[in-house]
C-alpha cells in the first residue's frame, strides 16, 4: 500500500512547492517593465525599442547601461547640451533614468544604416590605430565607454566633430585628445566604418 501512495504524495508535494515559488517577479523584471513604459515617448525620435531611423538621432538599443545613465545625468545637469534632451531628461526622476537605461541596454538594434564600403575600409585603419583600445575590437565599448557599432553615421559624424572642435555641446577630455588631429574626411571614414559594424 505504502509503495503506491508514496509517489502520488511526492508528486502532489512537488506540485504545491512549484506553485508557491512561481508567480514572483524579480526587481530587475519590474525595472525593465517600468523602463519600457517610461521609454514610450522616446520612440518618436529614437525609434521603436531604441533603433533609430533618423541619421541625426542615436540608436539607444544595445547601448551600454552605465553609459546611457551617465549621458542622461549629463543632460540633466547641463554638462551635455541639447535643449530638447535637457528638458526631457530633467522632467524624469532618477529612478526613471535607471529603468530606461536598463530597458534600452537590453534591446537589439534592428535598423542598420547602409554602408559605404570604400570609406569604411579607410575608417577601419584609423579605428584600429586610434580607437580600438577603449571602444574594443567589435566596437561594443565597455560599461562606461559607449558602443559605436551600427550607430547612425550622421550622429557619429556630428559627435566626433563636436568633440574635436570643442564647440561646448559635448566636452570630454579623452575624446577631445583622440579627435584633435582628425580631418573632416577621417571623421566621415570612421563614421562609415562604425555604422557598418554589426
Ligand atoms: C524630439 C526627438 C527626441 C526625443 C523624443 C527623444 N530624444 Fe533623445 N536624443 C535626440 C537627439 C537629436 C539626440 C542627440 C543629441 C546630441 O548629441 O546633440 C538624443 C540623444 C540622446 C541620448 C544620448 C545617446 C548617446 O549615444 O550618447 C540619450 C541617452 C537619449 N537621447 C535618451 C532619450 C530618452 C530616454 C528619451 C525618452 C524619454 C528621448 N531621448 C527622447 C532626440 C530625441
Ligand atoms: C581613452 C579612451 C578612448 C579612446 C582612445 C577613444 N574614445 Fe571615444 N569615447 C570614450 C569615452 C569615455 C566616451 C564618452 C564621452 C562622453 O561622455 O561624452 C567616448 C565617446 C565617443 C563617441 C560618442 C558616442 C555616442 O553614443 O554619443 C564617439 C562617436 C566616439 N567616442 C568615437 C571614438 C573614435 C572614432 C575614436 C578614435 C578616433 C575614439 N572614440 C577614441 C573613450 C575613448
Amino acid at each position: 500500500m505504502k509503495k503506491t501512495i508514496f509517489p502520488a504524495l511526492a508528486g502532489l508535494l512537488l506540485a504545491m512547492s512549484a506553485h508557491a515559488v512561481e508567480p514572483k517577479t524579480t526587481p530587475r523584471e519590474t525595472a525593465l517593465k517600468n523602463g519600457q513604459k517610461s521609454a514610450q515617448f522616446c520612440r518618436h525620435c529614437h525609434g521603436v525599442g531604441g533603433s533609430s531611423m533618423r541619421g541625426d538621432t542615436p540608436n539607444l538599443a544595445g547601448q551600454n547601461e552605465a553609459y546611457l545613465l551617465a549621458q542622461m545625468e549629463k543632460f540633466a545637469t547641463g554638462k551635455r547640451k541639447n535643449e530638447f534632451m535637457e528638458g526631457l531628461i530633467k522632467a524624469l526622476t532618477p529612478e526613471e533614468h535607471k529603468n530606461i537605461a536598463l530597458y534600452f541596454s537590453q534591446q537589439a538594434v534592428t535598423v542598420q544604416p547602409a554602408a559605404n564600403t570604400q570609406q569604411a575600409a579607410a575608417g577601419k585603419k584609423l579605428y584600429e590605430s586610434l580607437c580600438i583600445n577603449c571602444h574594443g575590437a567589435n566596437a561594443y565599448g565597455t560599461e562606461k565607454i559607449p558602443r559605436l557599432a551600427s550607430q547612425q553615421p550622421a550622429y557619429l559624424k556630428d559627435s566626433l566633430t563636436r568633440y574635436r572642435n570643442g564647440t561646448g555641446e559635448r566636452i570630454d577630455p579623452l575624446m577631445q585628445a583622440y579627435t584633435r588631429n582628425l580631418k573632416d574626411a577621417d571623421i566621415a571614414n570612421l563614421a562609415a566604418y562604425l555604422a557598418s559594424m554589426r
